[in-house]
């Protein structure tokens, strides 16, 4: 008698996306990603910080959380392609899936962009394509728009350019100081990082 064909069990088997994680400041969003992951919502690991100044809060976020940081110090290279390239060596050896720029502040190149092709994502504290570049915050204040927000968005050669993958609107009030809405900016983007990182990542069926 042969024996009956079985369903077949679901797999409990659930990949986890790694991430290395570019930052060059505070870290709140490495920290967001870092609780994101913790919590469950996020199936992620950081295998590797990377950071670019020597006392960027964001190393003592990734040491608290058992995270390798590495400093890259870009004055310690000739050229921004040298630069990426040590980067890109990191990366590599961390195996990363997806490239996390968390607050990261310097122009990239094109190399960094070709060894992982639509794999970088990066934050941007504006509904973009509104208010490009640096200060973006103080610039939507400058303006009086009534509201702004934070874009998630993939990495492209020309600064804060790439398609855009997830958004959150934040309004500006009456009488509201710039303080106020860099920390109502930075709430949305706690929340909002972790999840187009998890709904991107789906998508890529990484
Ligand atoms: C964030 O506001 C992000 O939008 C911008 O840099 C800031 C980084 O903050 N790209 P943190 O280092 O994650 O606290």
């Amino acid at each position: 008698m042969s024996s009956p064909v079985l369903p077949e069990a679901p797999s409990l088997h659930q990949s986890i996306i790694v991430l290395g994680v570019l930052a060059s400041g505070s870290g709140s969003n490495l920290e967001a990603i870092t609780k994101a992951i913790a919590n469950g919502q996020l199936q992620a690991k950081i295998a590797v910080v990377i950071y670019n100044e020597p006392d960027a809060f964001a190393k003592q976020r990734a040491q608290k959380f058992g995270i390798p940081a590495i400093l890259i110090n870009h004055r310690d290279y000739k050229s921004r392609k040298a630069l990426d390239l040590a980067i890109i060596n990191i990366l590599k050896q961390y195996n990363a899936d997806l490239v996390i720029m968390a607050g990261w502040m310097r122009i990239v190149t094109q190399v960094l962009i070709d060894a992982f092709p639509e794999r970088i994502l990066n934050i941007h504290p504006s509904l973009l394509p509104s208010f490009k570049g640096i200060h973006a915050i103080e610039q939507a204040f400058d303006y009086g728009v009534k509201i702004s927000g934070c874009t998630v968005h993939l990495l492209s050669l020309e600064v804060d350019s790439g398609k855009i993958l997830k958004q959150s609107a934040v309004p500006i009030l009456d009488n509201d100081k710039l303080e106020d809405l860099q920390k109502r900016i930075q709430v949305q983007e706690h929340i909002i990082y972790p999840e187009a990182i998890a709904e991107y990542a789906l998508k890529l069926s990484l």
